[in-house]
């Protein structure tokens, strides 16, 4: 191993990283939250309120990833490709962070992934927390029911949705004070905590690189930037990286 090749890396994605696989972003002028109210369908009042529309919202979303021409894409291959190389190789650890709640990464072969905003193909029981695997474009109804508890409870979208607590907190942490490199893919900087982790990246003295279409919201946090679709550069990089 070089001195300059990282030991372990952490590298948060968004939904940029999953654009060029066909699924919209959110933020883009024909992007969900355009379409959709977020108070609405993104928020446990919401849920409250219109426990229907939301199941709805999420029942299209799971539908059209299971749709056959949704594949991961090339960004998503390189990703599976360095954490296989840093594995076999005894190089260090590779951490997916991902905000993203498709199953692209798994699909392309990571293993290490933390889905701290949770998965579009897994529902929750509202009183256990149980959670269930729904690996199907078969649409979830209010009426569908947990099999965990003596009264079957309904099973609502494992997803966090704004105003909750995002998963692996924990152990993002401990990965960023591991790493020797920050990356973030896709994503447009707006949501926190994930928008903090190249702060957290900074702090710990870890070289910190944006890859983006446009620069987002905290580019100028980040030391490097990379713009392009993720699905060339992101291959590109690491190539480079493989090979040293
Ligand atoms: N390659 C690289 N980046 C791209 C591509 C592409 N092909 N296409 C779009 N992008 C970039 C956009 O320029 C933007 O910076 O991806 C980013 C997508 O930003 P958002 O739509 O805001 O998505 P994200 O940052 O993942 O959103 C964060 O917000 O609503 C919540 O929970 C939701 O996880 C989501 C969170």
């Amino acid at each position: 191993m070089k001195s300059s090749q990282p030991k372990n890396i952490v590298i948060l994605t968004g939904a940029g990283i999953s654009a060029d696989s066909g699924i919209a972003t959110f933020r883009a002028a024909d992007g969900l939250w355009e379409n959709h109210d977020i108070q609405e369908v993104a928020t446990p009042e919401g849920y409250a309120r219109n426990p229907e529309l939301v199941q709805r919202f999420y029942n299209e979303r799971r539908a059209q990833l299971l749709e056959p021409q949704i594949k991961p894409n090339p960004a998503h291959f390189a990703l599976a490709e360095l954490e296989a190389h840093y594995a076999s190789n005894a190089l260090g650890h590779v951490t997916v962070v991902t905000q993203n709640i498709d199953d692209l990464h798994q699909r392309a072969g990571s293993k290490n992934v933390l889905h701290m905003h949770g998965e579009l193909l897994k529902l929750r029981c509202v009183k256990s927390e149980e959670v269930v695997g729904w690996r199907s474009s078969q649409p979830v109804t209010t009426a569908d029911r947990c099999q965990c508890c003596a009264t079957p409870q309904p099973l609502r979208p494992h997803i966090v949705w704004f105003g909750e607590m995002p998963f692996y907190l924990e152990e993002i942490d401990y990965r960023l004070n591991q790493a020797d490199l920050f990356v973030a893919i896709g994503t447009s900087g707006n949501v926190y905590p994930a928008a903090g982790f190249v702060a957290s990246a900074r702090r710990l003295g870890l070289p910190t690189v944006e890859f983006n279409l446009e620069a987002g919201s905290n580019a100028s946090q980040f030391q490097q930037a990379i713009y392009g679709r993720a699905a060339v550069t992101v291959p590109q990089w690491v190539d480079a990286l493989v090979r040293r």
